[in-house]
């Protein structure tokens, strides 16, 4: 009997080809813009042998009850958050992601964020495309310079190493936290492990590129932002709610930090309302891996954790 595997999305190019090629009956949810309803998600998770699902996917017990057959959840996305792992494991679904091939495109879009925030780009556009631009002056829309400034980087992974890679180009120092010190990225570049307290108190940038655990949710609140720089700029391209979205439209709005960049949110895609009120913050709809080539290497990782698993090999990427 074939494998069925259900996809909750068409994805980009190459798509799931490697699954039709090797046999497999694939559902495919008809569109890669508008998600499943959760009927959808149920009924096109019924009876299958693997699935591949979206961050925007609540894949829980209930999705895998529909399936008693199903022997991987292969989340396209490096984070897996919107997957309850505890419920595949009584269940011995295995529950990979997609690591490495978007870890460039995120650290570029993370670099985007942190140049677009801190020089005032999406303030200067609206400028111009409103007409009310009246020309060169002397004191429009200053904001700081890299280097010699501190960045600081919640969360060392590989996506955090990439980004403070890219911070040795700007002559900037990396300060950082984590779980564990990264030894050799602070053999190579000198960045170097603080308190989550001085990561607050000594940075210029705030880079947020770590995933949504019990123990990041809310990290950056009130509190945290009233240790900032009242010059800090903040980015999050790790998960929304990592960041309390209400107490960061209070703290850009009453400048208590000077900036932000999102490219993730709390409720997406709904977005707290007093954060259109601030023209200190640059705001882009999660395109943290939207390049061309990491969707391709995320499809293809995806397509092979599902063939390894269901020929009874292990899996490429596995979720710890
Ligand atoms: C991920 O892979 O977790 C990203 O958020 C998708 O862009």
């Amino acid at each position: 009997m074939s494998t069925t595997v259900f996809v909750t999305r068409e994805l980009a190019a190459p798509g799931v080809a490697p699954l039709f090629e090797a046999g497999c009956a694939v559902r495919q949810h008809p569109s890669a813009d508008v998600a499943p309803t959760r009927a959808e998600l149920l009924a096109g998770a019924a009876g299958c042998d693997a699935l591949i699902t979206l961050l925007t996917d609540r894949v829980d017990a209930e999705v895998m009850d529909c399936a008693p057959h199903l022997r991987i959840v292969a989340n396209y996305a490096v984070g897996y958050d919107n997957v309850d792992l505890d419920a595949a494991r009584e269940r011995n679904i295995v529950v990979t992601n997609t690591p490495d091939v978007l870890t460039d495109a995120t650290a570029d879009m993370t670099w985007a964020l942190l140049l677009a925030a801190a020089r005032h780009v999406g303030a200067g556009e609206r400028l111009v495309r409103t007409g009310a631009w009246a020309g060169w002056s002397p004191t429009q829309l200053l904001g700081p310079g890299f280097p010699g400034k501190t960045l600081g980087i919640f969360g060392m992974g590989k996506i955090g190493a990439a980004v403070a890679r890219r911070a040795r180009g700007f002559d900037m120092r990396v300060v950082y936290t984590n779980r564990s010190a990264n030894s050799e990225l602070e053999s190579a570049l000198g960045a170097q492990q603080v308190s989550f307290d001085d990561l607050l108190t000594q940075s210029d940038f705030i880079a947020i590129n770590a995933p949504l655990n019990a123990q990041s949710r809310h990290r950056f609140d009130a509190a945290a932002f009233a240790r900032m720089k009242p010059t800090a700029v903040l980015v999050n391209a790790g998960r929304g709610p990592i960041v309390d979205e209400a107490a960061l439209a209070v703290a850009l709005q009453t400048g208590q930090i000077a900036a932000a960049g999102l490219d993730v949110y709390e409720r997406e895609p709904a977005i707290e309302a007093g954060l259109f009120e601030c023209e200190n913050a640059v705001l882009v709809p999660h395109l943290g891996s939207a390049t061309v080539e990491a969707r391709a290497g995320m499809a293809e990782l995806c397509c092979q954790n599902v063939l390894a698993v269901v020929g009874g090999l292990a899996p490429l990427t596995p979720v710890s």
